[in-house]
């Protein structure tokens, strides 16, 4: 991992804001430069929101990877591979955590704050922090996983426009 080339984006929601925290001073503890998105407080908020603003931080360029935790680590992670180009994996040991890097160049890791020891947490997100993508066949298959995106752009594209063309008649 070349430190000075990453940038984390972090969020969270409610049930993981404690979680949060823990790995927000484990990342300054290893040097690393972060990005807090919140939520800042165990205020019941909304992990779809969260989940949004670090998956457009990483796809913009603004972060090069973020890290989004929810009670279960499983709604913040299918919010943002809803987002194109999100690679996001939930992960709850060290196996996936180096896997999803590995095969899957996971550019955004999720964690279950109800699930997970925290100190476990951090185990996780070390691995997947230090461990780097495979490439080769697997890059194949994230090509695919492009295509995928794409073509569901394109059809809704064309389904907005027989929309518009209908509204019109
Ligand atoms: C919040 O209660 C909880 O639903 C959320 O943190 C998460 O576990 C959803 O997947």
């Amino acid at each position: 991992m070349n430190n000075s080339s990453e940038k984390i984006a972090l969020g969270c929601d409610h049930a993981a804001y404690q979680l949060k925290e823990q790995v927000k001073a484990h990342l300054k503890a290893l040097g690393l430069e972060l990005k807090d998105f919140g939520t800042f407080d165990e205020s019941s908020v909304d992990y779809p929101d969260y989940a949004f603003f670090v998956g457009k931080a990483v796809v913009s360029g603004e972060c090069s990877r973020g890290i989004v935790l929810c009670g279960t680590g499983i709604g913040i992670s299918i919010a943002a591979n809803k987002i194109p180009g999100i690679r996001a994996a939930l992960c709850h040991d060290l196996f996936t955590a180096q896997a999803c890097r590995e095969h899957n160049n996971a550019n955004v890791l999720a964690l279950g704050a109800r699930v997970l020891e925290p100190q476990l947490a951090l185990e996780i997100v070390d691995v997947w922090l230090k461990t780097e993508f495979a490439g080769d066949r697997h890059q194949r298959r994230l090509d695919k996983i492009t295509g995928i995106e794409d073509t569901c752009a394109v059809e809704h594209a064309q389904e907005l426009a027989n929309i518009v063309q209908e509204q019109k008649n």
